[in-house]
């Protein structure tokens, strides 16, 4: 049986990969050993098998008594431990969620439904490290695979409409309370269905440059308003969440050597944990719609199309619909202006699912075939 070491298990992320993996039965035939940053000692969680308490989760020697470790303990950690490890000698399987080795040598970006045999080509050559990729680029994947593996796609942009889970849970909290700090600063007018609407907009303008409006944690106000960047600067203009979409797309899918130009705008808004991305995407030929529609539905069993009419785009295509789903709804699908070549599409994924947990869980699966 493996040996597999959980660490940051208790985060948002590792705290969907826990739940994701009790519901598919994943405990059942590995040994779980749960390590902890601050509480060692301790009785570990029940996953339905016996575990140890809980391990010191800098404690290199009980590391590498393991065949396996899964971390979502960021990464801070990841840089404080991974080195260590592998100088020591550890030849074990390290999967990670944090973005610190994506673009090392020594590591594959795993999205199976989409890379399986860049995976299985790694792990044939002795590849030990496996890491998560950005939620943004996971996410327009498995939506726009159909594309990509009929390699359609000269070219695209991806303008992102990203949630607020992204950047972490004290994030999704402050975006709730600037939303309820708005909407008690016009309570009373609200109330009163003869008040003035642009009284309350002035109201509402007001708190939300206010002093005391809560904005901690994204340094500007989200709720009522947007932020478009998102990550550090790159030195070309680019956020770095906008180099990622090719440089990781394209690691993905192992077209390093000759990569698919991928570049775009990544935009904060105030929704709380899908993304949502629009695509303009330039093909090599003129495809026929029903083909374009039949390639993207057939690419994976959690992609769905959804029609380009206005009931089923507000019912199906929004972060309220995809929500706690494995669903990557894709829609909008339709020739642009510009000429038969040129597509729009928009896609919505869970960024905690498809854009985080989900990958590495499935990871961990294929090392057990
Ligand atoms: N970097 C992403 C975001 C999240 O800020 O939304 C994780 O990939």
């Amino acid at each position: 049986m493996l040996k597999v070491g959980f660490v940051g298990w208790r985060g948002m992320v590792g705290s969907v990969l826990m739940q994701r993996m009790l519901d598919d039965g994943d405990f059942k035939g590995i040994e779980p050993i749960f390590f902890t940053t601050s509480q060692v000692g301790q009785a570990g969680p029940d996953v339905g098998v016996d575990v140890p308490p809980l391990k010191d989760a800098f404690d290199l020697e009980a590391l590498k008594a393991l065949d396996v470790v899964v971390t979502c303990q960021g990464g801070e950690y990841t840089e404080k431990v991974y080195a260590d490890l592998r100088q020591g000698g550890w030849k074990g399987y390290w999967i990670d969620a944090a973005s610190t080795l994506r673009m090392a040598d020594e590591a594959t970006i795993v999205l199976d439904p989409v890379n399986r045999g860049v995976i299985d080509a790694q792990l044939a050559r002795g590849a030990r490290t496996f890491v998560g990729g950005n939620c943004t680029v996971s996410l327009m994947l498995m939506g726009l695979g159909g594309l990509f593996e009929a390699d359609l796609i000269e070219w695209m942009t991806s303008m992102t409409y990203q949630a607020a889970s992204g950047s972490g849970a004290k994030h999704m909290r402050e975006l709730l309370n600037q939303m309820g700090g708005l909407r008690d600063s016009v309570a009373a007018e609200l109330a009163d269905p003869a008040s003035a609407i642009l009284d309350i907009d002035r109201k509402v303008t007001a708190a939300m440059r206010g002093g005391d409006f809560p904005t901690d944690n994204f340094g500007a106000p989200l709720a009522g308003s947007l932020l478009p960047w998102i990550d550090k600067p790159m030195e070309n203009g680019q956020s770095k969440e906008e180099w990622k979409g090719s440089v990781e797309t394209n690691k993905i899918l192992g077209l390093q050597d000759n990569p698919i130009p991928i570049d775009g705008l990544c935009v904060r808004i105030g929704a709380m944990r899908s993304h949502s991305q629009a695509f303009t995407i330039k093909l090599k030929k003129d495809v026929p719609m029903d083909e374009i529609e039949d390639r993207l539905a057939k690419h994976n069993e959690w992609v769905k199309v959804i029609a380009n009419d206005k009931d089923a785009t507000i019912d199906g295509l929004t972060p309220a619909a995809a929500t706690g789903t494995l669903t990557v709804p894709v829609g909008r699908l339709r020739k642009l202006a510009m000429g038969g070549e040129y597509l729009s599409a928009f896609s919505v994924g869970d960024q905690l699912l498809w854009g985080a947990a989900e990958p590495l869980k499935r990871m961990l699966k294929i090392l057990r075939e």
